[in-house]
């Protein structure tokens, strides 16, 4: 008998469904839904901070040429400046808030070549919905249950290079857990998230995937004309019932700084993972494994 190896010795697929279950009781949740409500916030965000936006676009070597998928892509932070650089995008979302911001955003800045499908990414066929494109984008939008299935339809629809970005650690401060920790229950969603060690990890023991990984340091910061409307604004996104505002108004408080407008800024210091691979250079997809040690328990 061979000696055991790191590889299939720790189940990744069933540790991925374990973290969504705890993180995002998934099943219990409209995800679409949840999407929808925090689709304007959202858009006023990524419209004000463009500026990392051009950084990752610049990392992705895009060419003119270029057809981009662009999955889970939102309110189209990536999609709209990815769109004025190659000849088409295709944006996948399941949120219909989402997509409508996005297309509000094409019609202001006069982008016309970017197809919206209102779709969960596991409903999306290739060869029926899609076709396959250059390259392949997915960025913080992981909300899949079945994540071997989900990236293995990412590398068939990539002709040439997949994209994944996501968190590497934590990007919880200033007590910021704990705020969750009081409003929602211990060992419940709005705790620490997997990082991309557990993708990294499913690429390489199920999918045969040998990916690059680049981490970058990521500043995300918003500000609010007063308390009051940050209050507002982060009861809206969390859909937080009114029992809750004041533990929220305690810890916003505490945390919100003074800018030099005058307005309240929250910011948060957190690191990101590029994950990419070429097509061709890792020998393609193994079907999708799970380990020989089976289902692990909760
Ligand atoms: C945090 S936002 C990120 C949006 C955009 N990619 C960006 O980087 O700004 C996550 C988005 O992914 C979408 N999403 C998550 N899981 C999805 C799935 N399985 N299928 C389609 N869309 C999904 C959500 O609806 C949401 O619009």
């Amino acid at each position: 008998m061979g000696v055991l190896t790191i590889q299939g010795f720790i189940n990744w697929l069933e540790l991925w469904k374990m973290m969504r279950r705890r993180d995002h009781h998934d099943g219990d949740v409209d995800k679409a839904k949840f999407w929808d409500q925090r689709a304007q916030e959202f858009n006023r965000h990524t419209l004000e901070h463009r500026g990392r936006t051009e950084e990752q676009i610049e990392r992705m070597g895009l060419l003119p040429t270029d057809s981009v998928l662009d999955i889970g892509a939102g309110t189209g932070r990536l999609a709209l400046p990815i769109a004025r650089r190659v000849s088409k995008v295709t944006a996948i979302d399941q949120s219909g808030g989402m997509l409508g911001c996005l297309k509000d955003n094409m019609a202001r800045e006069g982008i016309d070549n970017i197809e919206c499908i209102q779709k969960p990414w596991e409903d999306v066929e290739i060869g029926v919905d899609i076709e396959p494109h250059d390259v392949v984008i997915a960025s913080h939008s992981l909300g899949m249950y079945d994540i071997g299935g989900a990236v293995s339809k990412m590398d068939q629809a990539a002709k040439r290079q997949v994209y994944i970005l996501t968190f590497a650690g934590g990007w919880m401060q200033d007590g910021e857990e704990e705020l969750w920790h009081r409003i929602r229950g211990r060992g419940k969603r709005g705790h620490r998230h997997s990082d991309y060690m557990l993708l990294y990890n499913i690429l390489h023991d199920n999918l045969e995937i040998y990916a690059d990984v680049s981490i970058t340091k990521r500043k995300w910061h918003q500000s609010y004309a007063d308390l009051d409307e940050a209050v507002l604004k982060w009861k809206e996104m969390h859909d937080l019932s009114p029992d809750k505002e004041e533990i929220l108004r305690e810890h916003l408080e505490k945390v919100l700084r003074p800018d030099q407008q005058g307005r309240l800024t929250y910011s948060r210091l957190s690191k990101e993972a590029m994950i990419s691979w070429s097509k061709g250079t890792n020998g393609g997809v193994a079907a999708v494994s799970g380990s020989p040690f089976g289902k692990l328990e909760d």
